[in-house]
């Protein structure tokens, strides 16, 4: 792909800009629930600092109000992640967006919740304007926010003097460049999830792509009450039965086919204590709710994923949390990571159903993304990234540099 990436900028002595994205799920006592995504840019962040650079590193947390950050809204507890990891203290900086912070090369800061920044939603190249006067070097490492067209992810890289790719969105672009590109066949994709609305346009994109739609949560529910099962007080979108219809054409059209479980755990109640039965699919009682598949499906898709040339991940096919609906997505992890397939995943739900069962390290690659790792599935053009091509081009920045102040915010 055309854009620069970190490794081939001269960083020594420069001041290096780096957008995270440390969204990361919150505990109740406001500790970390996962750092997962802090880890995945420490890589970029010492290549900086080997390198010489002064550094600062900024990310969203939430969606607080601009100009209105609360405590919760703080990055302190990222700040603290981040200073164990690195073995050295990360100074947190507020109110940033015109500098006014000393750093020397070596150094590293985290710049607080950027979405606290007014005009930060609305990508305002104004503001960009304001924080490229003490920037050298924008690097974009957000992965999992690249779908936002925000100004620390677009406006800022295309007004910053260099904007490049750090090594986490260069990872992830390969890989997933990789399974869409030229996939080894047969290319199968799994999406489960509650709702088809939400995710129709991902599945009508794939449809055209993959040979095997493997589909499980309220998705599938849509998809077999389509096909005329009975799917009782299931979670589905009776108005959608058409669009699964089209799906299913658009996929028979290349010869691709949906899967969809042929016996299924029906509950009584949405709880872990509910009276539960493995049933056939049209066997569904008109009071039960389909909450898992059943062991039968199991199998054939452990069969099926074992015969994939590469397999691509979004969703839990069953209610994982809830111990007797865990099964069926406990099998589609052992599957996934038994395959000799080149296996990616990504999406919240997934990585904790990847966490739970075990098989992190037999997954080949896992990405940080979730919306941003499905509209690339999309073949979206994701506005970062955009960005960060556009830069490629010569002339492509789009504010002319600002000439040197008076007084220089302290930066030295
Ligand atoms: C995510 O966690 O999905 C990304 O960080 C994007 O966050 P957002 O949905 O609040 O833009
Ligand atoms: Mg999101």
């Amino acid at each position: 792909m055309n854009f620069l990436r970190l490794s081939d900028v001269d960083l020594a002595g420069k001041r290096v800009f780096i957008r995270a994205d440390f969204n990361v799920p919150l505990q109740a006592d406001g500790t970390l629930a996962d750092d997962t995504r802090i880890r995945a840019a420490l890589p970029g962040i010492l290549a900086c600092l080997e390198a010489g650079a002064a550094v600062m590193i900024t990310s969203h947390l939430g969606r607080p109000r601009e100009g209105a950050l609360t405590a919760a809204d703080s990055l302190a507890p990222v700040a603290a992640c981040l200073g164990d990891l690195l073995g050295r203290p990360v100074p947190l900086v507020r109110d940033w967006v015109d500098g006014g912070f000393t750093l020397r090369p070596g150094d590293v800061v985290l710049l607080e919740n950027c979405r606290g920044n007014v005009g930060e939603k609305a990508d305002d190249p104004a503001l960009a304007a304001r924080i490229a006067r003490f920037v050298d070097v924008y690097v974009n490492d957000a992965f999992g926010t690249a779908h936002r067209k925000e100004c620390t992810l677009h406006a800022l890289a295309m007004a910053a003097p260099v904007a490049c790719a750090g090594p986490l969105m260069c990872g992830e672009l390969d890989a997933l460049g990789r399974a869409l590109a030229q996939p080894a066949r047969p290319l199968a994709a799994i999406v489960a999830g509650s709702k088809v609305s939400t995710k129709l346009t991902i599945l009508e994109s794939l449809a055209d792509k993959v040979d095997v739609l493997v589909l499980g949560g309220g998705i599938a529910n849509t998809f077999l009450a389509a096909r005329g099962y009975p799917v009782g007080r299931s979670l589905y979108e009776p108005d959608l039965t058409d669009a699964a219809r089209a799906v299913q054409r658009r996929l028979a059209a290349h010869n691709g086919v949906v899967w969809l479980p042929e016996d299924v755990v029906a509950a009584d109640r949405f709880a872990a204590d509910a009276r539960t039965r493995c049933v056939h699919v049209d066997e569904v009682a008109a009071d039960e709710m389909i909450l898992d598949i059943g062991p039968d499906s199991r199998r054939s898709l452990a069969e099926l994923l074992e015969r994939a040339g590469t397999i691509v991940w979004n969703g839990p096919v069953g209610v994982f949390e809830l111990e007797p609906f865990a099964a069926g997505t406990a099998a589609l992890a052992g599957a996934v990571a038994a395959s000799p397939a080149f296996s990616i995943a990504g999406g919240g739900d997934t990585l904790s159903a990847i966490a739970r069962f075990g098989v992190a390290d037999r997954i080949d690659y896992i990405s940080t993304g979730g919306g941003a790792f499905l509209e690339f599935l999309e073949g979206r053009e994701l506005p970062a990234i955009a960005a960060l091509k556009a830069r490629a081009r010569p002339g492509s920045r789009r504010v002319e540099p600002v000439p040197a102040f008076e007084h220089e915010p302290e930066m030295t």
